[in-house]
């Protein structure tokens, strides 16, 4: 993420060279050449961060050389150097993509400054693209509800823990909070104002996983087009978040093991090794040893990460806990739909601490957000879950063949068809053309519906009701 190779283009060789030197004293990797063409042939064979580019040089000048290196590498940071009389045209340059420029003569000090500034830049923007590619929203102030004996032990331990950069491995069901813990660890320890990055282990072939995590060198492998930096080195300060553990593959959890015990790496096809300060915590829904039994898991990756070990129990063993999640999920959900529903009736909410919640939290919070967006009454009755539930636990239809059936529980067509619509955009992510597809209606028929049921428009539709459904 930070600089580390230079190059240097100037026609003067005396300049070229006091710049030259001054850099590699900064520890840098440099490269001088004398003019345009010979940089544009470089910076096409390999990567630069940053290049130091002359206005004026014979041939080709330093405005066309900054075209066409933004032509290459649109990522390379070009900060032009120019002399008194040019500063104009160095303004122009910086509205074609130059990122500053400096003027000649200049000092080491300058330098570095201008280095420093490029880097904090080059962190931004890769904190951007990964907040960008990264899927979910951003529940850091969520906070995490129960009163059960055992939550509120964990919960205690989490602030002890929190101030010590110490491996915690979250084990526990789906939907039971793993994520939720590991972000209140980071947002409770002094790391807070660093970056909290997640890698879902599960979701990536061994060798985009190896990059995604290590970073790579441009040309480490085919497609790899420029250097990327991996999410180690962007939670650098902060902490990396290793989701469903147990899915990467011995090769990974070698160089984990390495990261774990040195704290240094290497991206992949690259040879300098990055230096990294990262807490690390790891979630799995899988019981790791058992995997270590089976050999599929390696033992002393496995003590290095379960350093703090915290199980989270399933939602049926702390029962407690429903009626606090429920009525906090009914206020959250009725004040961002504006929805009428503000309680439960009794007799649901008896249903609802009965039931069984295999998909824990996850679950319960969905069906509290769908039963009110959905809602038409103060108060939510019985039967507004009784269908839900009973569907989810008979698993009674299918969607995509042909066959359709409901069982009828006393819902009218009406509920059924809300409910219809629901369950296949569920089964299409929230897309709604897909989603017409299968209910063979025009998409303009879909829109209606929603609307007609009072659930267009709330972003919640697409995404968060949706997204969590797994
Ligand atoms: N104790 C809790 N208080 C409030 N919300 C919670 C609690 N536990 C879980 N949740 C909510 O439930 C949902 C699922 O939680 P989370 O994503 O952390 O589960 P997970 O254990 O990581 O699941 P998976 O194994 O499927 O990834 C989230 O929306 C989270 O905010
Ligand atoms: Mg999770």
């Amino acid at each position: 993420m930070s600089v580390e190779k230079i190059m240097v283009v100037d026609d003067d060789a005396l300049g070229r060279e006091y710049l030259c030197e001054t850099l590699k004293r900064g520890g840098y990797e440099v490269i001088g050449v004398g003019n345009g063409q010979q940089a544009i042939s470089r910076i096409s064979k390999e990567d630069f961060d940053l290049i130091f580019l002359d206005m004026k040089m014979p041939g080709m000048d330093g405005m066309e050389a900054l075209e066409k290196v933004k032509g290459i590498s649109q990522e390379t940071v070009v900060i032009l150097m120019t002399a008194y009389g040019t500063i104009e045209s160095a303004v122009e340059a910086m509205r074609k993509g130059a990122y500053d420029y400096i003027i000649k003569p200049f000092s080491p000090d300058q330098i570095e400054l201008l280095i420093s500034r490029v880097n904090e830049r080059q962190k931004l923007i890769a904190e951007n693209k990964y907040w960008r590619s990264a899927s979910g929203t951003d529940e850091k102030s969520e906070p995490v509800y129960g009163k059960n004996s055992k939550m509120a032990q964990i919960y205690e331990q989490l602030k002890k823990i929190a101030q010590s950069k110490a491996s915690v491995l979250i084990q526990g069901e789906s939907g039971t909070g793993k994520e939720l813990v590991a972000r209140a660890i980071h947002y409770f320890s002094p790391r807070c104002d660093k970056p909290f990055i997640r890698v879902n282990c599960a979701a990536l072939a061994e060798s985009l996983l190896e990059s995604e995590l290590f970073g790579h060198e441009r040309g480490a492998y085919t497609g790899a087009v420029a250097k990327r930096v991996g999410r180690f080195e962007l939670a650098n300060e902060g902490t990396l978040l290793l989701d469903e553990i147990s899915e990467i593959s011995p090769n990974i959890q070698a160089k984990l093991l390495r990261v774990l015990e040195e704290e240094e790496f290497e991206r992949v096809g690259g040879e300098k090794t990055i230096k990294i300060d990262v807490r690390i915590v790891a979630t799995t829904n899988r019981d790791l040893t058992k995997e270590i039994q089976k050999g599929t898991f390696r033992e002393d990756l496995f003590y290095r990460l379960n350093v703090v070990p915290i199980h989270l129990p399933p939602l049926r063993e702390r029962r407690e806990d429903i009626p606090l999640l429920i009525k906090s999920y009914l206020k959250k959900y009725s004040s961002e739909n504006n929805s009428c529903v503000k309680s439960i009736a009794k007799d649901a909410m008896d249903y609802l601490c009965q039931y069984n919640w295999p998909g824990n939290v996850r679950e319960l919070k969905n069906i509290i957000q769908r039963a009110v967006v959905m809602g038409s009454s103060e108060d939510l009755e019985l039967s507004s879950f009784t269908s839900l539930l009973d569907t989810r636990k008979v698993e009674h239809r299918t969607i995509g063949n042909d066959s359709v059936s409901i069982k009828n529980n006393g819902q009218s067509i009406e509920d059924a068809e809300k409910e219809l619509i629901f369950t296949t955009l569920e089964k299409t992510g929230g897309n709604k053309t897909k989603a017409a597809e299968l209910l063979k209606i025009t998409t303009r028929t879909l829109r209606n519906k929603l609307n007609k049921y009072n659930i267009e428009d709330k972003n919640s539709v697409e995404g968060d009701v949706f997204s969590h459904i797994e």
